[in-house]
This record gives C-alpha cells, sequence and structure tokens, in this order.
C-alpha cells in the first residue's frame, strides 16, 4: 500500500458540480487531480480516488476498500438482490468463475461471433432504411446491436424484443444511481424487475433441463441458489447492454471528431481493435465506481475512517497525464495502455472481450465498410448525458 504519513488533512472539493459534471465531467476531474489522489467532495459525500496510480493501488486492495456495503445499496434495491458486483471474493469469486465460459474467447469465436455479425447486418440494413435526413447512431444501431447481443448472451427468448432489454437496462441503471430517492425511478425498477423475473420462472426450469452456452445457463450449472443467478441475470442486464451501446456511440463521435483517424483505420494503417480501447480510455462509459472503506487506513496521506464511501474515479485515471502522454487527446495509435475503463483486480469486467469482439470486429467495421462517408449531421446535434455512466443520447449522423 503506497502512503505517505506527511498529509493526514483530506483536501476537499466543494466545489464539485454534479450537475457540471453530467455535462461535462473532464474539467472537474483535471481540477480533482490537481488537488490530490485523495480528495472529498462534500456535494457527493464521498470521497474520490483520482489518478490512476491510486485507482488502480484501491482496485488491488480489496480488503480494504470493499465492493461489499451495507450503505451502498442502491443496487440491490434496483435489481432485488446482491449480485457479484456487490461482493468481495471468495463469495464473489464463485459468481465470476460460473459466467466467464460464456465470455471466453473460444466461445466468442464459436458461438457469439457468428450471431453478432447477423445482429449488425440486420440493424445497419436497418440504418440505411432510416435514411441520412434522420439516422441516429444510438437509437437506430447502437441500442438496438447491443439490447439483442445481450438478450443472446443471457439466452432470453426470442420473444424479449430489443426494447424490452434496452428499457430493463436504462431501469436498473437508473436504479443503481437513484442516490436521491425519486420514487418514479423506484417504481419502473420494480416493473422491470418483475418483468425479467416472469421471464426467469419460464426460462430456468428449462435451462435446467436443456443448458446452453448462456450466462444464465452458466450461472443454473455451478448449482448457485436461484436468487443469486437472478441478481446476476440483473447485473449483466444493467452493464451489459448500456456500456456496449455507449462505446458504439462514442466511437463514431470520436472518429467523426478525428477524420484523419477514422481515415486510418478505412485503409487498413491503423486496427479496430486499439481504437476500441483508447475510446474506452477516452470517453469511458463508466466514470465511477463505488467502494466502501472498512477497516480504518492511510492512503497517498489521507487518513480513511472504516465506513468511508469512496468513489474510484475511473474515467479521470484514464485522463491522468501521468499514466498517459497527451493524455486529453483522443489517439488510436497511442502505444501506452493500461487503461481502467473496465476497471482492474477481481471486478475487472467480465464482459471485456465479448463486447470487443461485438464492436471492433463487428459493429463498427462493418458500419464504415457500408457508410464510408457517415459523419455528425451538423443540423441535428449529439447529446452527451452522465458522469457516472456517461454516453450520448443522441447521435443524428447523415452521409
Ligand atoms: C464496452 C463495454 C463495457 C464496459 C466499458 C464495461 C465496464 C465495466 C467496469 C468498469 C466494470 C467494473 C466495475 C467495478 O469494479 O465496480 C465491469 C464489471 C462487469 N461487467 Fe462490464 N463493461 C462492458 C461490457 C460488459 C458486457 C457486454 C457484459 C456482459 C455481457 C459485462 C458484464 C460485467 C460484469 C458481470 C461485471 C462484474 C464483474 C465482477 O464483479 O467480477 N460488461 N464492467
Amino acid at each position: 500500500m503506497s502512503t505517505a504519513t506527511t498529509n493526514l488533512n483530506i483536501p476537499i472539493a466543494d466545489w464539485f458540480d454534479p450537475a457540471e459534471a453530467m455535462r461535462d465531467p473532464y474539467p472537474q476531474y483535471a481540477q480533482l487531480r490537481a488537488l490530490g489522489p485523495v480528495v472529498y467532495a462534500p456535494t457527493v459525500a464521498r470521497v474520490f480516488i483520482t489518478n490512476h496510480e491510486a485507482v488502480s493501488e484501491a482496485e488491488h486492495h480489496p480488503e480494504i476498500f470493499s465492493s461489499y456495503s451495507e450503505t451502498n445499496l442502491t443496487m440491490m434495491r434496483a435489481i432485488g438482490g446482491r449480485p457479484m458486483l456487490r461482493k468481495d471474493d471468495p463469495e464473489h469469486a464463485q459468481e465470476r468463475k460460473a459466467i466467464n465460459p460464456t465470455l471466453r474467447p473460444k466461445a466468442i469465436k464459436n458461438i457469439w461471433s457468428p450471431k453478432f455479425q447477423e445482429t449488425v447486418e440486420y440493424w445497419l440494413q436497418r440504418l440505411i432504411d432510416i435514411g441520412p435526413e434522420h439516422a441516429d447512431i444510438n437509437k437506430d444501431f447502437a441500442a438496438p446491436i447491443a439490447s439483442q447481443n445481450l438478450i443472446d448472451l443471457l439466452g432470453f427468448p426470442d420473444t424479449v424484443d430489443v426494447t424490452d432489454m434496452a428499457r430493463w437496462s436504462i431501469d436498473f441503471i437508473a436504479g443503481t444511481g437513484n442516490l436521491l430517492d425519486d420514487e418514479d425511478i423506484w417504481h419502473r425498477c420494480d416493473t422491470s424487475r418483475q418483468e425479467v423475473d416472469l421471464i426467469l420462472d419460464e426460462l430456468l426450469p428449462s435451462l435446467r433441463s436443456n443448458p446452453n452456452g448462456s450466462i444464465t445457463s452458466h450461472l443454473l450449472e455451478v448449482g448457485l441458489p436461484e436468487e443469486v443467478v437472478r441478481a446476476n441475470v440483473k447485473l449483466s442486464i444493467s452493464g451489459g447492454m448500456n456500456e456496449p451501446q455507449h462505446m458504439i456511440s462514442n466511437m463514431v463521435w470520436a472518429l467523426s471528431k478525428h477524420p484523419e483517424q477514422r481515415e486510418l483505420l478505412l485503409n487498413g494503417t491503423a486496427q479496430w481493435g486499439p481504437a476500441f480501447e483508447e475510446t474506452a480510455r477516452w470517453q469511458s462509459p463508466i466514470g465511477m465506481v463505488p467502494r466502501e472503506v472498512v477497516q480504518d487506513t492511510e492512503f497517498f496521506g489521507v487518513r480513511l475512517e472504516k465506513g468511508t464511501n469512496v468513489g474510484l474515479l475511473l474515467a479521470s485515471a484514464n485522463r491522468d497525464p501521468v499514466a498517459f502522454d497527451n493524455a486529453d487527446a483522443f489517439d488510436i495509435t497511442r502505444t501506452s495502455g493500461g487503461h481502467l475503463g473496465f476497471g482492474s483486480g477481481v471486478h475487472l469486467c467480465a464482459g471485456r472481450w465479448v463486447a470487443k469482439n461485438a464492436i471492433a470486429d463487428h459493429a463498427l467495421p462493418r458500419l464504415y465498410e457500408q457508410l464510408p462517408n457517415l459523419q455528425l449531421d451538423s443540423k441535428r446535434p449529439p447529446v452527451w448525458d452522465g458522469w457516472v455512466f456517461r454516453g450520448l443520447t443522441d447521435l443524428p449522423v447523415t452521409w
């Protein structure tokens, strides 16, 4: 554990404005990093860990920065149970091990990649049919593709529409971020949870007798209690749709703003894989992940008491100039790796390979192959939203 004993007083960022962060968090992240690696933000009653070194350190010390919390309960309230993401090892490891086989390279190559390809072709044609006057990459391409891929990965039946999965995901995420206890959000979460539970009431018995390679099937196969299976299915619904959706839209936006880099991809000088990783670093879909301090500690010179609510600022760590040359620039040819867009340590995103395959091997290359002149529509502006979860809600395009 990296500690310095000289400064035990925590810097206070009383100016941190979550409403401003919703519009654009990056200027405030730079100010937070300038204050130090560990900073208290009274407006959100949270200690922020701000730079790359400190966030990595915290991620690798779950015995101090725990994912299990009795106070950070919004995710549990939203999905009606405690999933692996809100547990520590060894409980977490048992559940994580169960879903890994669905998301490994071999399963991706043999099962998911052909399905993802089919899904992209279908929605690409729909996008083209909508036409250059009205098309929106986020609504007409990224959302349905991310949604259908997740329906397949979870082994949900064909009767589930892409709009159902999208609605459930949006509601669970809104619930996870519902720190102000908005009743309307809880109501939407409850409705979505009931709808998912109804599907699972039929799906679980059928998967018990006929297992397949899906996430839900693998969770059942290792003999986890049914409420744990249900909680982790709903965790996958919250994380497995919104983030890949944002990544597709964020990549299109980033490449549209940097046509010279898009050209490198189109003429084969640069590769889609590194472009995907650079987008995850530069416009991270998950800006902050919560942890709770479970033993009094001294961290980078600051005393943190047991029970402190902590936010690991992944998106800020990803713009840390100590870790990345010219950190604020989007550069798909950069050689410095190690971004934290998928977290790190034991909770490192379980779906990162599957997301990379779906997006960097299928969605983006095919989109630009079919529509090489794709660009932002100057008549219809894009809209960004969020900082804990951040992405484009509207990305109108033309060609
Ligand atoms: C580009 C898209 C994605 C991004 C940026 C992303 C990001 C993340 C991050 C930052 C975490 C760590 C959270 C923490 O430490 O508190 C995480 C965990 C997780 N992600 Fe993803 N994710 C993506 C796609 C997916 C997909 C497609 C799935 C499933 C199909 C998925 C399933 C999960 C699961 C199950 C966890 C919890 C892992 C654990 O607790 O061990 N993610 N993701």
